[in-house]
Formats: structure tokens, C-alpha cells, sequence
């Protein structure tokens, strides 16, 4: 509920205020403001022998594509902590130029949920396609390599809004299954 008052504080870009309800004290930023785009043509040596692009090529861009999203909402070095998950919808051909969007769906105290969404285009004719969809899970690191606190995330369109209400309940299902792993890890 009080995460729902911070999403509707829209600060308009110019964030002054620390967002009510947030595991951050810091003053909230929207979520256009880490919006980031990567873009490259898939080449010979990123596909198999069909032609077909490499799964592993999708997630290296996938990965640098939201870290880029959340380097720039949290003006911090950012590690991968998880790859939520990856789902590859079509094909991707040599010669095509693959377009990567990424921004930040969710932030909690120093992890941030980054949303990336996959099109290709076939440059002979323009048509584009989704191609794959990924979540990854970034967390902030001080100078001394530690989590640092981030700015909360202020969804500003009802689209935004969805995702940092399934960004939540994501992180909350993390968080718990964590809990659980650490204590069947525990001796007795
Ligand atoms: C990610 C990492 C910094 C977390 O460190 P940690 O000591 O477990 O930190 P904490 O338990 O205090 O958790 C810090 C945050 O990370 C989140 N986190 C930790 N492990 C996570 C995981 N596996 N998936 C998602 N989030 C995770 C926590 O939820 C917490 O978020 P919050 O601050 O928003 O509540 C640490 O595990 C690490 O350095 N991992 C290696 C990262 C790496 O090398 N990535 C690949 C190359 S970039």
C-alpha cells in the first residue's frame, strides 16, 4: 500500500524528496531515467551453423544492456545477482540488427529488478519482431565492493506501475525462498 503512494509520487524527473514507503531513503527517480538501448548486428561468429543467433550471445547482451539500465539509476558500479529469467520467442539471423531496451522495474534497498525487452530487425525488409523478453536482478556496490543503498524506482505509467508490482512480488518471492535455503543449509 505504501509502495503503491510512492509509485503515484511522481517527482517528474526532477526527484527532491525521499519516496514514502521505500527500503530507501533517498530521493526517488523514474524509471525513464535508466531507460537504455543497446543495438549491434549479429554477425557470423554469433550463430551456429543454420545461421540461427547463440542463446548465450541473447543473455551476454541481455546482461549488458541492463546494466547499463541500472548503472544509471543507481550511478554505482552494479554486479548480476540473478537472471530471473530469459524467454527466447523467435529466432535471430545473421545479418539482423538486434535492439536491446532495458530500465529499471523495481528497486528495493540496493538490488533493482531491470525489465529487457529483445527485438530483432531484418534489415533487408524491416521487419522487426520480439524476439526475447529477460529480468534481471542487479545490486549496487560502494567503493569498498558492498550493497549501497539505491534511489527507490518511480513507476510513472499504469505500464510501469504493473511491472513494479510484479517486480515486488518477485522480490518478495526471492527474498523468502533465500530465507528457506539458508535454513535447511543450517547444521541441526
Ligand atoms: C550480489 C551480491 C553483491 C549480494 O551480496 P550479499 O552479501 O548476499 O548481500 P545481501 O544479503 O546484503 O543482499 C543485498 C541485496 O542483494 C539481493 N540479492 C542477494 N542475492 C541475490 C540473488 N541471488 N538474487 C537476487 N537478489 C539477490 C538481496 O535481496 C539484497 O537486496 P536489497 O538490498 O534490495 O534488499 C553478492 O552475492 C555477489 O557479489 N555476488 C556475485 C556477483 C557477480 O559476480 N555477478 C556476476 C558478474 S557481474
Amino acid at each position: 500500500m505504501q509502495e503503491k503512494q510512492a509509485a503515484r509520487r511522481s517527482t517528474g524527473g526532477a526527484p527532491a524528496t525521499a519516496v514514502l514507503g521505500s527500503a530507501s531513503e533517498l530521493p526517488g527517480k523514474p524509471v525513464a531515467a535508466s531507460a537504455s538501448v543497446l543495438a549491434t548486428l549479429v554477425e557470423v561468429a554469433d550463430t551456429n551453423p543454420m545461421g540461427n543467433i547463440h542463446g548465450g550471445v541473447i543473455m551476454k547482451l541481455a546482461d549488458q544492456a541492463a546494466a547499463a539500465a541500472a548503472i544509471r539509476h543507481s550511478q554505482h558500479i552494479c554486479v548480476t545477482a540473478s537472471i530471473d529469467r530469459l524467454d527466447f520467442l523467435n529466432p535471430v539471423r545473421v545479418g539482423d540488427m538486434v535492439e536491446l531496451k532495458s530500465a529499471v522495474n523495481y528497486t528495493h534497498r540496493s538490488s533493482m529488478e531491470v525489465g529487457v525487452r529483445i527485438e530483432a530487425e531484418r534489415l533487408q525488409t524491416g521487419e522487426r519482431k520480439h524476439v526475447a523478453t529477460a529480468l534481471l536482478i542487479f545490486v549496487a556496490l560502494d567503493e569498498n565492493c558492498r550493497p549501497v543503498t539505491v534511489p527507490p524506482v518511480i513507476p510513472e505509467t499504469p505500464e510501469e506501475q504493473a511491472r513494479f508490482r510484479d517486480g515486488q512480488a518477485r522480490y518478495k518471492e526471492r527474498a523468502e525462498k533465500r530465507q528457506r535455503e539458508r535454513s535447511s543449509a543450517r547444521p541441526g
